[in-house]
């Protein structure tokens, strides 16, 4: 009978049947008159058997690691093997080759190669079963942020990444000429996705922002997916529960996608209790006092944290995972963030800002409700020693019609990291941009 051609992720529905399935050779062992292929297509991998005539010396050759073949064969029960996906092993009656691979392969990418050499290779590092793993989730995860703000009646901007102002400050852009006029790389949409309010509500985008920063870290990079969100007529206390809600939500909705996936990468992925911590900056200023974290002062010293001082985030992770769960750190002095914030109504010094940090990774979140008034926001330029005339699309906003607004910016690879609990970002990104890295 003619073979029907599956994908591998569909193999259990077709037990003993005769199916063909093309795919890459991810794994291959042969014995005198046997070989054992373990398959992968991309929806899954699978055990296949070749036998007799089908492991002719003259053809075995071809069954090289990543060469492409089609299988057609019987999914059969295996006699003891109960990993097989779909607790099926296909055996083969007939094979072909579609692409050949390279016998240098296993010179170019093995277990002795240092992390430089696994990023110039990341084309094929990303093949191996951790790795595509990861980037099937990343996916899952795109579509689970999505679902999230459709469901809620959020609607989704694509916003321009080459611009020619900048939202987080001057330091740390990437510059470039764009027909004889200097340009940035975008290193935050908000501002456009501000604009967005009157348009349309409820606003989000999903798009690349750009730092400059030297900072070699784990959870640093210069190109990263930035998530945000705009959101009209709301408090302060709705934007935390919002976050909050997103955040849970998004995790629940992922584990609904794919759980046995989600769970071969983090066995202990679950999603978090609400609600989360909320800890003002001055209570984290008085956690730190209390509990021995402490600043190195200009002179080398370790000396205790007072108010004003930036929590750098060594020690906001170390907070964080003294404390070990979600952390909302809340109305942080104005001067230590950016220019656009709202400042607390009880305290004018304060901004209704927030940063949501995770243990093991630190800040995933920065948000803040908005300066609204018009005013007060040309004059927050001013103090910047920004020229407001170029941000006329951005204040005009507050001229025709203002509202009380706030919003957030996430960042999808750190929020990966997390979730993932992977022990660096780069590794949740196909292509990871940080310094010295802008290839392949
Ligand atoms: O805290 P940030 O700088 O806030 C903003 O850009 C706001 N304009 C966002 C907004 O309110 N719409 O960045 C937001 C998030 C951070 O919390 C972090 O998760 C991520 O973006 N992020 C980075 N991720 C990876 N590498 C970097 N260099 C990052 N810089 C920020
Ligand atoms: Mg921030």
């Amino acid at each position: 009978p003619a073979a029907k051609t599956l994908k591998i992720r569909d193999v259990s529905k077709y037990p003993n049947q005769r199916v063909s399935i093309s795919g890459w050779i991810h794994h291959s062992r042969t014995q005198k008159n046997l070989a054992f292929i373990e398959l992968r297509d991309g929806t899954g991998f699978l055990q296949c058997v070749l036998a007799g005539d089908l492991v002719h010396p003259s053809i075995v050759t071809d069954l090289k690691r990543e060469a492409t073949i089609t299988i057609v064969g019987t999914l059969t029960p295996p006699p003891e093997n109960k990993s097989a996906q779909g607790g099926l092993e296909l055996l083969a009656d007939y094979w072909k080759l579609v692409g050949s691979s390279h016998a240098d392969l296993e010179g170019i990418l093995n277990t002795e190669s240092n992390v430089d050499q696994l990023f110039d290779q990341r084309h094929i590092q990303l093949r191996g079963k951790k790795a595509s793993s990861i980037m099937k989730l990343r996916s899952i995860a795109l579509q689970a942020f999505r679902q999230h703000f459709y469901s809620e009646g959020y609607y989704e901007m694509n916003p321009p990444t080459m611009v020619n102002n900048f939202c987080e400050g001057s330091t740390e852009l990437f510059s470039f000429d764009y027909f004889g006029q200097p340009a940035y790389l975008t290193q935050s949409s908000q501002l456009y996705l501000e604009t967005m309010l009157p348009v349309m509500g409820d606003s989000f985008c999903i798009a690349q922002s750009y730092r400059a920063e030297k900072a070699r870290t784990r959870r640093h990079l210069t190109e990263f997916t930035h998530l945000e969100v705009e959101c009209p007529f709301i408090t302060y206390d709705e934007l935390l529960n919002r976050i909050e809600y997103m955040v849970c939500d998004v995790v629940e909705r992922m584990l609904k996608i794919d759980k046995e996936l989600f769970l071969s990468v983090n066995p202990n992925a679950k999603v978090p209790k609400r609600p989360f911590m909320r800890m003002n900056y001055s209570d984290a200023i008085v956690y730190c006092q209390k509990n021995g974290i402490k600043r190195i002062d200009e002179n080398g010293q370790e000396v205790d944290f007072q108010h004003g001082d930036d929590i750098p985030e060594a020690q906001e992770r170390k907070m964080n995972d003294q404390i070990g769960e979600p952390i909302f750190l809340c109305r942080f002095p104005a001067e230590m963030k950016a220019f656009y914030m709202a400042r607390c109504p009880e305290d004018n010094t304060l901004t209704e800002s927030t940063d949501l940090l995770m243990p093991g990774v630190g800040e995933i979140v920065g948000g803040s409700m908005r300066i609204s008034n018009y005013d007060e926001l040309i004059k927050a330029y001013k103090r910047e020693e920004l020229d407001p005339s170029n941000y006329y699309w951005f204040t005009d906003q507050r001229k025709y019609g203002t509202t009380p607004h706030g919003g957030y910016g996430l960042g999808v690879d750190r929020f990966l990291t997390w979730v993932l609990a992977e022990e660096h970002i780069r590794n949740v990104v196909s292509y990871p941009r940080y310094l010295n890295r802008c290839s392949p």
